[in-house]
């Protein structure tokens, strides 16, 4: 039954020029968007050990460092606040500062860069004592139906300053609605939605949780993320927010859930994002620092396997260092 000699694939990879005109393109520039963490003040640009290459920025220093970004044609930001202990609270409050490190990087970046699309993280676990996406009931528990207004007041505080996109990544149920619904009220009509609306419960983002100060100080988030035992209600997820009226899905993290991204490419019309977390960012770089393997090959495989697996926004921490790695 074998076709070979006949058939020989080889030859059609035996040269540079062949490889190159066979191979898919990839992804540009402008298919990525930059996660960066803000934080309030002037003058800081605070290396983030967990995330080598990563920072945290003031406003300021955002605007500095976009530079080459922008220069290198990279589509958007992603911006998380990250706010003092000191100023976190049960209900979260700081989230809807109208001078908090989000807000303020949204209007300095806006006003700079008014080219560049601003995607802002909204969420309470960074601004909450306990660390929960959402508010606690009096057992403890994520109290969802609570957890909307709050997440809509955020996001019309970083409407009202500019933003392109407000994601919410909070995982209630009904979030995504409950925004819409806050955001035309307040005459935004033209912010969009990215939801963060297939988001699994992962070991992948414990570098993140570092940096943003958002680890949840008792318990886990596995009674609101998706499980990842189950790809169906994973997608379902996203059809809700499809019918929720979210203008742009995502699958988080992305390189363990590759089949959930392509399947969710053939069942939706909406722009697909994939989110490449903070664990896959770092575990290259570890790879890399113990001699086993070329960093910019690895970030680069993994790109190319995202976009491969069908998603046409990339957001990545490799996107500020694009040149090197696709260029
Ligand atoms: C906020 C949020 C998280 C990430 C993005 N938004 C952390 C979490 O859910 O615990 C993770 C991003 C990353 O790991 O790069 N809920």
């Amino acid at each position: 039954m074998s076709l070979y000699p006949e058939i020989r694939m080889r030859r059609v990879r035996q040269s540079p020029a062949l490889r190159r005109m066979l191979d898919m393109e990839p992804p540009g520039p402008g298919r990525f968007i930059w996660p960066v963490f803000v934080v309030p003040g002037s003058g800081v640009q605070q290396p983030l050990d967990s995330l080598p290459g990563q920072f945290r920025f003031s406003p300021d220093r955002l605007v500095e460092a976009l530079k080459p970004v922008h220069n290198m044609g990279i589509g958007g930001i992603l911006v998380f606040g990250v706010v003092p202990d000191a100023n976190k609270t049960d209900n979260g409050c700081a989230a809807w500062e109208p001078d908090g490190p989000a807000v303020e990087a949204v209007r300095a970046v806006r006003e700079h860069y008014p080219d560049m699309a601003v995607f802002t993280d909204v969420c309470l676990c960074g601004y909450t004592r306990h660390a929960h996406c959402g508010l606690l009931d009096a057992s403890g528990d994520v109290d969802n139906d609570a957890t909307l207004a709050p997440l809509a007041r955020m996001a019309t505080t970083h409407a009202k300053a500019g933003a392109t996109a407000v994601c919410p990544s909070a995982m209630m149920d009904g979030q995504v609605q409950a925004i819409r619904q806050a955001l035309d009220t307040d005459g935004f009509n033209n912010t969009m939605i990215m939801s963060y609306s297939t988001k699994f419960a992962s070991g992948f983002y414990g570098p993140f949780r570092e940096a943003g100060g958002s680890s949840p100080r008792h318990g886990d988030r596995r009674g609101y993320q998706a499980s990842y035992g189950d790809s169906r209600r994973g997608l379902l997820e996203s059809a809700l927010d499809e019918a929720e009226g979210a203008d742009i899905l995502m699958v988080k993290p992305a390189l363990a859930y590759l089949d959930v991204i392509a399947r969710l490419r053939e069942r939706t019309n909406l722009p697909l994002a994939a989110y490449n977390v903070s664990g896959e960012y770092a575990m290259l770089h570890a790879t890399a620092e113990r001699g086993w393997g070329d960093l910019h090959a690895l970030a680069r495989e993994s790109i190319m396997g995202i976009a491969r697996a069908g998603a046409e926004i990339i957001i990545s921490y490799w996107a500020n260092q694009y040149d090197q790695i696709m260029g």
